[in-house]
């Protein structure tokens, strides 16, 4: 992890400190360095939304998270076999083959060698968390509140539009915007509407509106709100403040202007308005996200100071996660056939010699190959008698690291009592 910070901080110092104190299912996810020492590790959440989740309006429904951690200086070459290993995981759950799931992995966007990695397995580019470090850039001039002069502050030179602080009393406007803004999002994010979005957004527009001065700002035209920019404040976005360095972390949970308002630089001055309460409050950073093919937020809040941080990489669902084209068209393993040991038993007809099984490589590889390797054996020893092997000895080890914990994990699962060393008896290779 210590290597792994002293990259993150070298390409980006706003990645925070990265730390395994998330959720993880506890699968296994570590890929070994040639020194021994681990090359990338992963934890692997699975998360499910509940019907009334605001989440859900920006993805599927069950998500299996993958926080990744891979060392230098080949990133690519650390990341590409923890994703297989990721993959043989969610192979191995049924539920991950269901169509409103994805697999997902949150990886630092200036982390530009893992990208190829990513795309090798199949993910693409949805969610993008942006951050805008408060006084990084010249202080944009903000309109005052109220209406006189608003427009002009902010360069639209338009007339009756007023700026305001919203009040609790707007509720349902600010449900009315927050819906428009999912609406827009879903075809991005890929998703449809959920059943209980309205009632999310209701549940977090009440928040927003909590408290005597709330940062959710609206331009009305004659009385009617036409565009909105809402945030929390550092004590309610403790949910996502630990993907950044700096603190105290505001969360700008929504921005919209109605369509026929665009491009005036309405939401140019709401952003501003909003900012200069951010700023007041002594936020270090604030935090948004938006989709990566989103064509009107990328440039617009680019222009409004926030940069890339973290990229959500996801494919749906989550089971179609694929192997790497290398894996695909290289052999990434052998299989051996031998006596694996002897059961224990009186002497003569009694003691057994119990064929079995080696195989070593990837998981994938082990997984795609079995069966062939198996009809092999068979048809090899059909009329030797080899009853015993109908009992289905068969043992797998993983990648030639005998004694590897996946190795170990492979004797477990197989019916083998006692540790078989390639070097005893698997002098017959039979495939590879
Ligand atoms: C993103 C969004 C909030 C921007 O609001 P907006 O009022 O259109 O933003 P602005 O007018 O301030 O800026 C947008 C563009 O108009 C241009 N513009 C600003 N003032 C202008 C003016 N007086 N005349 C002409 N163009 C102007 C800006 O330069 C900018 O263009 P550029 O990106 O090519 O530089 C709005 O497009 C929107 O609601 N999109 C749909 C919902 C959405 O995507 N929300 C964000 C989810 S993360």
């Amino acid at each position: 992890m210590a290597e792994v910070e002293r990259r993150w901080q070298a390409i980006d110092p706003l990645l925070p400190v990265p730390g395994m104190s998330g959720p993880d299912c506890g699968a296994r996810l570590i890929v070994t360095g040639s020194g021994g020492q681990p090359a990338a590790v992963g934890a692997c959440e699975h998360w499910a939304g509940g019907p009334e989740e605001l989440d859900l309006a920006w993805g599927a429904a069950r998500r299996y998270q993958l926080t990744a951690w891979a060392s230098g200086p080949d990133v690519a070459g650390a990341l590409d076999p923890l994703l297989s290993l990721w993959r043989d995981h969610l192979a191995g759950l049924p539920e991950a083959g269901g169509k409103d799931t994805a697999a997902v992995v949150t990886w630092p966007c200036r982390d530009i060698g893992g990208i190829a990695a990513l795309v090798a397995h199949g993910l693409a580019p949805f969610g993008v968390v942006a951050a805008r470090v408060t006084g990084r850039r010249a202080h944009q001039p903000a309109p005052p509140e109220g209406g006189a002069g608003s427009e002009a502050v902010a360069g639209a030179e338009r007339h009756g539009l007023r700026i305001r602080r919203a009040t609790a009393g707007d509720i349902d406007t600010v449900v009315r915007l927050g819906m428009e803004v999912i609406r827009f999002d879903a075809h991005f994010a890929a998703v449809p509407e959920r059943p209980g979005a309205a009632a999310a957004v209701r549940r977090e527009a009440a928040g927003l509106l909590a408290g005597p001065e709330c940062w959710t700002w609206l331009a009305e035209r004659d009385g009617t709100a036409v565009a909105m920019v809402a945030a929390q404040r550092p004590e309610s976005a403790g949910w996502i403040a630990p993907v950044v360095r700096l603190a105290p972390t505001a969360y700008l949970m929504f921005g919209f202007v109605l369509p026929a308002e665009r491009a005036s630089g309405i939401g140019a001055a709401l952003a501003a308005r909003l900012h200069r309460d951010i700023e007041a409050a002594g936020v270090a950073v604030t935090l948004l996200h938006y989709e990566q093919t989103n064509p009107l937020s990328v440039p617009f809040w680019s222009e409004q100071g926030y940069r890339p941080l973290w990229t959500s990489w996801e494919t749906r669902p989550a089971g179609s996660l694929r192997l790497s084209a290398a894996e695909h068209q290289e052999p990434f393993g052998r299989a051996y056939f031998g006596v694996g040991w002897k059961e224990p038993g009186p002497p003569g007809p009694h003691e057994m010699l119990i064929p079995a099984l080696l195989v070593t490589g990837t998981w994938s590889w082990i997984r795609r190959n079995l069966p062939e390797a198996l009809t092999r054996i068979h048809s090899a020893h059909r009329g030797r008698r080899c009853a015993e092997w109908s009992n289905g000895a068969v043992c797998a080890a993983s990648a030639g690291l005998d004694g590897s914990p996946d190795a170990r994990r492979a004797l477990e699962m197989s019916h083998c009592r006692q540790p078989i060393r390639p070097a005893n008896a698997w002098k017959v290779p039979v495939w590879s």
